[in-house]
């Protein structure tokens, strides 16, 4: 086919929000140092948009999103930002160190909102929208703007108050079905609508933003695009508010492998990054990524019925509709033990897309070797879970020492914990209604805190008997939660050294709030 008769291809942009929307489902909470991994991923994934948190929300947010702006170069890094000038000022603060900033103002506008919620008419609300986009407009050019609860507004609202908004400015127009109530073909009608009656519209990127409370967030948002969408707004492993937002490797890896449905579209994601940008979230959240996930979970890509093995040995494509290794699959292989070198170890890393400055190499060469002496294979998922831990290591005030636990059908489960806290080593004792419980009640009596254990969950990081477990539990001091991970051969250790890393985080959350306090506002 020659230049000219090329069908042009307009790029999709992906609109990551894991940070931000992501973070906001149950449990997903991320200090700066997580998100700040996990942004330098969603770079080599090749997104085109990180939003990084809602800056005004917490100073932990700020933190969060200044750190990832002044980190990341190709994305565009935004914070979320209320029509309030306190926020607009605090997220253009954030992301002042950004290559290329931006600012997501929004407002609801469907009518529930506005007279439950907000106390607004439409008018009010409009003028709120136009102001706060004028006042982001004097600071930077990215602006952005969505209508909360777009789904369920009235059409020719939304076509007013988008007229009004992109007249002041506003760069890209975001339409979210906040309550994940929409249905594929009303939704790309509102799409065909807006596009077509917004004075400016035809400047502007229309962007789809979907919850799956229905479970037709990736439907909607592939719906949207057919109707001119050139935005979509998802999440790693799909994860968010309730039932989640459209899952960021389902709609990507949807439109690559219907090049025939979507011929004239394509994103710039890196598929081959998919996998372990999707297992890194898990290990950073402590969320178990669904064995039948689509894309992303243990059985996708496992044939078991005996007429679909013998198809697919005999012509993959009987039953595959993607390569494992299109998404960067590459699961089990064996890659490391215990006579591998410094050298295989670090280059191995590289090529998992770990970069030496991202963790201190020396410490996680030192746990690669402790790991290896009580398992035979290392595969790229231990080593995975191995950086991830060194990343996301925080300043330790406890260290676990020893851990002792017995248990038996005759007799009551009874823990002895030694910590060193401080530099100085306790020890202590409990009884418990398990091996796990017992252990946290002596930890707890080392720590003197009233911690409350919300959620609890272990999972095999590879196959095997000698896989390591993979422990990751939320507790909860005072109010704030905090996710702990831990992962050894032996769940007990693991549940153990879980429990410690949270103590950990709660222990580095406390002395941030403190050194904010000592400053001053
Ligand atoms: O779901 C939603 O409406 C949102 C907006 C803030 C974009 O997350
Ligand atoms: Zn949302």
């Amino acid at each position: 086919m020659s230049a000219e008769t090329t069908p042009a291809i307009d790029r999709v942009q992906i609109f990551d929000t894991t940070l931000r929307d992501g973070e906001q489902s149950p449990g997903a909470t991320m200090n700066a140092e997580e998100k700040l991994m996990m942004a330098r991923q969603l770079e080599k994934l090749g997104v085109d948009v990180i939003e990084a948190g809602f800056a005004a929300s917490s100073e932990g947010d700020f933190e969060a999103v200044s750190k990832v702006a002044a980190t990341v170069k190709r994305p565009i890094v935004l914070s979320l930002a209320r029509t309030r000038e306190a926020d607009v000022m605090r997220a253009i603060k954030a992301v002042e160190k950004a290559e290329r900033p931006g600012i997501h103002i929004f407002i609801a506008t469907s009518d529930i909102h506005l007279k439950h919620k907000l106390m607004m008419s439409r008018e009010e609300v409009l003028d709120a929208a136009v102001w706060a986009v004028s006042l982001a407009k004097k600071h930077l050019d990215y602006v952005e703007f969505s209508a909360e609860d777009a789904s369920r507004s009235e059409p020719d609202y939304l076509v007013k108050i988008f007229s009004a908004v992109i007249a002041a400015g506003a760069r890209t127009i975001n339409v979210p079905d906040t309550t994940g109530y929409a249905i594929p073909n009303a939704y790309a009608d509102l799409f065909r609508h807006l596009i077509a009656n917004t004075e400016g519209g035809d400047r502007v990127i229309w962007s789809t933003h979907c919850h799956n409370d229905l479970g037709l967030a990736v439907a909607n948002s592939l719906a949207a695009v057919a109707a001119g969408v050139r935005q979509i707004e998802c999440t790693v492993n799909g994860i968010g508010e309730r039932a989640g937002n459209t899952s960021m490797e389902e709609v990507v890896m949807a439109i690559r492998t219907r090049r025939d449905v979507f011929a004239n579209v394509d994103t710039g994601i890196v598929t081959e990054q998919i996998y372990p940008t999707s297992r890194l979230l898990s290990q950073i959240t402590g969320i178990p990524i669904p064995i039948n996930k689509p894309i992303v979970g243990d059985n996708a890509f496992a044939h078991e019925a005996g007429i679909h093995q013998d198809g697919v040995l005999k012509y993959k494509e009987t039953y595959e509709i993607m390569k494992p290794e299109t998404v960067g699959l590459q699961s089990n292989r064996i890659v490391l033990g215990k006579h591998s070198g410094r050298h295989a170890f670090v280059d191995r890393l590289k090529e998992i897309g770990v970069e030496p400055g991202q963790i201190d190499m020396n410490k996680a060469f030192e746990r690669f070797k402790a790991l290896a002496d009580r398992k035979k294979n290392i595969y790229d998922e231990d080593l995975m879970s191995l950086a991830a831990e060194g990343a996301t290591r925080i300043p330790e005030r406890y260290e676990l020492l020893y851990l002792n636990v017995t248990s038996s059908s005759m007799a009551v489960p009874h823990a002895t914990v030694k910590i060193r806290v401080d530099g100085e080593e306790r020890l202590d004792h409990a009884t418990g209604d398990g091996m796990v419980d017992a252990c946290y009640k002596a930890i707890k009596k080392i720590a003197g805190a009233e911690l409350q254990l919300e959620r609890y969950g272990v999972n095999a990081i590879t196959g095997g008997t000698d896989a390591q477990g993979g422990v990751s539990c939320l507790v909860r001091e005072n109010g704030v939660a905090v996710t702990g991970q831990g992962a050894h051969t032996d769940i007990i250790m693991a549940s153990a050294l879980a429990f410690v890393n949270a103590l950990n985080k709660l222990e580095h959350r406390k002395r941030y709030q403190q050194q904010l306090r000592n400053v001053g506002p």
